[in-house]
């Protein structure tokens, strides 16, 4: 089999320096992790996500800590082997460390041709049962019909209305590299951003996530940095970005600029579904039109959920006369509150989540966790999408200043 990765959590800084010289001569195996102090459950977890190891060589110099972390693997990761390092081989320790599922015991000085027979157990075992790690397949990409139609402001309140149900496991990701403003609206502070995480994209680590994430709001965030037109990130560093995120995270959702650059087109290839915000004006209703042409055209069409945004009253087309000039139903309706906006605009948050507006944005929220309310039935809408598109004109013509 391909090289074994290995992790080492080791808090007895003699024991690791040991184990990692003796180790580093037994072929077929690789140390991509070290954790010189016992983790929570959380780090554990977030290491284990983001490095997969096939093996982790935990100390057992605290016994019951070491426990509590195997447990945690066992549960939440299984597959992942675990190998005991201890100073000496302490009979009722090793007892007790076998009784919880460990196989290997590994002890000082780490004699060369026990480690390579364990070695070669562990290859087997992972063999025999692959590690079965938890990937979320909820992206969700926010696509503009046309700038400033607010789909930023829909994105981040969205993401906070999924972290107020589900705390620390949403990610909101501004891939707006032209005009990001997430950052901004949240009034971050933190100097890294989306450009860090698409260099580092070959070797994220939550190490280096967690220097790139700002946590706010009861979500986690990367915003776009300063502004960054010609930067391009490729469709490989998003893709690892966003495995990184789908290993990390329940829900991810990215904004993305209405440029339809390659690297939001990538987005909205892994996004599960596209929200596409429009506003009730003509301007932002004919593009609209021409990216659902240009979508299909992707075959991304159906994966396409409008959103009417800063709808009022008195908004001279109406939701009837939006519905029929896209030929596709209006999924959600966010009202036009501009104070409520400017407030939480003001504040570094997001709206008031007991008003009109923030319970809107709860609406879309709870849809996408499957709490589902009479606003969000899918099957009729994506059914009509399809419908649309065999009355649509043979030839769409690109929006202007669409980059492909
Ligand atoms: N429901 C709403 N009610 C009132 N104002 C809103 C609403 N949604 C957005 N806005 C306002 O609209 C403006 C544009 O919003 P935002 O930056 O979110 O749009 P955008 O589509 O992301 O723009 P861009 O194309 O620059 O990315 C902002 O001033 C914002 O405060
Ligand atoms: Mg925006």
């Amino acid at each position: 089999m391909a090289t074994l990765r290995g992790a080492v959590i080791c808090p007895d800084p003699e024991i690791g320096a040991r184990f990692d010289e003796a180790i580093a001569e037994i072929p077929g195996i690789q140390i991509i992790r070290e954790m010189r102090r016992y983790p929570d459950l959380l780090e554990l977890m977030r290491m284990v996500r983001s490095s997969v190891p096939h093996v982790v060589f935990l100390s057992i110099e605290d016994l019951p800590k070491a426990l509590e972390l195997l447990e945690g693997l066992k549960s939440q990761a299984p597959g992942v082997q675990v190998a005991a390092l201890s100073r000496t081989l302490d009979p009722a320790a090793l007892l007790e460390a076998m009784r919880a599922g460990i196989r290997e015991c590994l002890a000082m000085p780490f004699d060369r041709g026990e480690l390579a027979e364990a070695a070669s157990r562990i290859a087997a075992a992972v063999r025999d049962a692959p590690v079965l790690l938890d990937v979320t397949e909820h992206v969700y990409a926010f696509l503009p019909s046309k700038q400033g139609v607010g789909t930023s402001t829909v994105a981040m309140n969205v993401a906070v209305a999924l972290g107020r149900r589900k705390k620390g496991e949403v990610l909101l990701l501004d891939m707006d590299l032209s005009s990001g403003i997430i950052g901004f609206m949240l009034k971050l502070t933190n100097t890294h951003c989306v450009v860090d995480a698409a260099e580092n994209a070959h070797s994220l680590d939550e190490s280096i996530w967690d220097q790139i994430v700002c946590k706010k709001g009861g979500i986690e965030i990367v915003h776009s940095g300063r502004l960054n037109p010609d930067f391009r990130i490729d469709a490989q560093q998003i893709r690892h970005i966003l495995d990184f995120a789908r290993r990390n995270y329940k829900t991810v959702c990215v904004d993305i600029s209405g440029n339809l650059e390659k690297y939001s087109i990538e987005v909205m290839h892994e996004a599960r579904e596209i929200f596409m915000v429009v506003t009730p004006e003509i301007p932002s209703l004919h593009l609209a039109r021409e990216k659902l042409g240009f979508l299909h055209r992707l075959d991304l069409a159906d994966r396409v959920q409008v959103l009417l945004n800063r709808y009022h009253k008195k908004s001279l087309v109406t939701p009837s006369q939006i519905e029929s000039l896209l030929g596709v139903p209006i999924a959600f309706t966010f009202q036009n509150d501009y104070q409520g906006v400017h407030a939480a605009l003001q504040d570094g948050r997001a709206v008031e989540p007991a008003s009109e507006l923030g319970k809107q944005f709860q609406t879309l929220a709870d849809s996408i966790l499957g709490l589902k309310t009479e606003e969000s039935s899918q099957a009729p809408q994506k059914k009509r999408i399809v419908e649309f598109f065999s009355i649509l004109p043979q030839r769409v013509p690109a929006a202007g200043g669409e980059r492909q």
